[in-house]
């Protein structure tokens, strides 16, 4: 987050990053690294990676690193500048409470649809509040096809193991939902997509992207966010904004 300033390009940052797994003794990227500035957020497996660092944009960096064969998998979004715009600051207050409502339901036998149900209703009680979307939170979300999925088109989470979508089931053979195991590892990722050319929402709201993204390992007693270190709240991105990034490399 210190080092990807204006100037600078997505590669450049990518490459930092990195050195950063190599130097720490992971070997290769779980999965090849998304380092998207403004609106290449919105492409959800953006890995061009090659634009220039523009300021007053956000960047959203999802990486991992394999380490001793595991994969990895953490999506953070910050302001090239340090400091999120009101608009911004919106967009990725919804996220973040999107993801903490997904946790809130996290413990052993949850099934996956109940953590992307609880996701999807905050999102979407966002997008209402901000006037992007009309009518209630039930009826976004028991419609199909829904409105808000134009906003948030991917699922809450995935297995995570030795592959980063790791080869478990989402469904038993007897056809139910499969719940969560202690000692399995899944990942919680909402995220908002206000692409540069939807015109039926506010300018200053287009072109943002961001997306969380926590690791999470279930538990005998509940779980344990495996990426809780990486800033998260905002006052903590922007400090980590204002790191030298020296420190680390
Ligand atoms: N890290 C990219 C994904 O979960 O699809
Ligand atoms: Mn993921």
């Amino acid at each position: 987050m210190g080092f990807a300033k204006a100037g600078r390009h997505e590669y450049q940052v990518q490459g930092v990053m990195e050195y950063i797994f190599k130097n720490s003794g992971a070997l290769s990227s779980a999965y090849n690294s998304i380092v998207a500035s403004g609106d290449n957020a919105n492409t959800l497996h953006y890995v061009e990676n090659n634009k220039l660092l523009k300021d007053g944009d956000l960047l959203l960096i999802d990486a991992g690193c394999e380490y001793q064969y595991y994969a990895s998998d953490i999506t953070r979004t910050f302001p090239i500048n340090g400091k999120f715009s009101g608009a911004q600051k919106e967009i990725y207050e919804i996220v973040l409470k999107a993801q903490k409502s997904a946790f809130s339901v996290i413990k052993i036998a949850a099934k996956p649809s109940e953590i992307h149900k609880a996701a999807c209703q905050e999102i979407i009680k966002g997008l209402i509040d901000l006037k992007f979307l009309n009518g209630s939170i039930d009826e976004h979300f028991n419609k199909t096809p829904s409105e808000f999925r134009d906003y948030y088109p991917h699922g809450t989470g995935h297995w995570l193991g030795l592959d980063v979508h790791d080869d478990n089931t989402y469904y038993q053979e007897d056809g139910t939902e499969m719940g969560l195991i202690a000692g399995s590892v899944f990942t919680v990722e909402p995220g908002i997509y206000l692409d540069h050319f939807r015109h039926n929402i506010p300018e200053k709201y287009r072109g943002i992207g961001v997306r969380i993204e926590d690791d999470i390992h279930i538990t005998e007693t509940g779980f344990e966010n495996l990426s809780i270190d990486a800033p998260k709240e905002i006052l903590e991105v922007e400090a980590a904004c204002a790191i030298n990034y020296n420190d680390f490399i």
